[in-house]
């Protein structure tokens, strides 16, 4: 047995991902993967809580959340990447919990009553209202959690209120079972800050805002050429503020060294670097930053049966680790 620490971390399957993800949540996947045993999976169940009429391209979602995993370099060789779905061990726990679990405190979840809205406005297909499956949102999370029995979940702020009502569930089952099973995983949070979209709003592919991890080169230049910059400034020759540039300059902090950085700010400053110039170049440099990574998701594109068998290797091997667990759940609910 390793003696690292676990961690478990989900996605939901939205599709094709962008530089907000890449620099929020994948950059540190790959860097807990040296140091932690790392079981990452796709939230396909999670999808359906509020897209359960719409699941055309679920499988595709799924495959392109994997593949731009693997292109920032997740590893299948020292992490455990699976579907959730692949998984039936989460639905048995899923249920057990589901029994012990109060229903105000799923209807306290704040991150649910978002999802309710976006059910109500209908931003999804979910006419009939919220389902009981959506309100057991946190409940299935727990059982995500759990399963594996982690020590840490990585994950951003916004995650933070489902994994208190985790941490509530798995103190109360050891209560009411009077075990000590579980352990009170702890929210390992991402603070690196979010990148905005080329216009200035939060980042995300409905806001048509975003530049994807798969885009090719030309389409990310073109993309960039759109982002915001210093409004004040008319004429290319006016001195610049990065600090009220507000997009391009947040890119270029995001993505150069020390000292390109510095030349940048100076030369803004002065007046003597154009604001189109200045995007041609940022353009260039994202694309050399994100070129090793599309050049591997390009081959496992090609090698798409790689990908499939990636995931049920993954996916067995979570299956085996959640059974370990599983069979001491049901002996501590002393089921049949
Ligand atoms: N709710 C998470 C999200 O929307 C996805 C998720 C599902 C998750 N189960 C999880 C994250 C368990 C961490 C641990 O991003
Ligand atoms: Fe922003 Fe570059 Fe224009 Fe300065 S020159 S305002 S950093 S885009």
């Amino acid at each position: 047995m390793s003696q690292k620490q676990r961690i478990v971390s989900g996605m939901r399957p939205t599709g094709k991902l962008h530089l907000g993800h890449y620099l929020g949540v994948l950059t540190n996947f790959v860097k807990l993967q040296e140091d932690y045993e790392c079981f990452f999976f796709v939230a396909d169940w999670h999808a359906l809580t509020t897209k359960s009429q719409d699941t055309d391209s679920l499988k595709e979602n799924v495959l392109n959340v994997v593949l731009d995993w693997l292109a920032a370099g997740v590893d299948p060789d020292k992490s455990v990447i699976y579907v959730q779905s692949r998984v039936p061990q989460i639905a048995e726990l899923h249920i057990y919990l589901s029994m012990i679990t109060p229903q105000n405190w799923v209807e306290r979840d704040p991150t649910l009553k978002d999802l309710a809205k976006m059910v109500r406005t209908g931003q999804d297909d979910n006419k009939s209202g919220i389902s009981y499956g959506l309100l057991g949102y946190p409940v299935l999370m727990a059982a995500d959690i759990m399963m594996f029995n982690v020590d840490a979940i990585p994950v951003g702020i916004d995650q933070v209120a489902h994994i208190e009502i985790e941490r509530d569930i798995a103190r109360r089952f050891n209560n009411i079972y009077k075990t000590d099973l579980f352990k009170e995983a702890v929210p390992k949070l991402t603070n690196i800050p979010l990148l905005k979209g080329l216009d200035g709003n939060k980042m995300g592919k409905s806001f048509n805002n975003d530049i994807k991890i798969s885009d090719d080169e030309e389409t990310t230049a073109k993309k960039v050429m759109t982002a915001i910059t210093d409004r004040s400034r008319a004429r290319k020759d006016d001195p610049g503020h990065p600090d009220k540039c507000e997009v391009a300059f947040t890119y270029w902090q995001a993505f150069a060294d020390e000292k390109t950085l510095a030349t940048v700010e100076e030369e803004c400053k002065a007046g003597k670097r154009g604001c189109a110039d200045c995007k041609r170049q940022l353009g260039c440099l994202i694309n050399e930053k994100l070129r090793p990574l599309r050049k591997r998701r390009k081959y496992y594109e090609n090698n798409i049966e790689l990908v499939h068998k990636i995931l049920e290797e993954g996916s067995e091997k979570a299956r085996i680790e959640a059974e370990k667990v599983l069979k001491e759940v049901r002996k501590a609910v002393k089921m049949y």
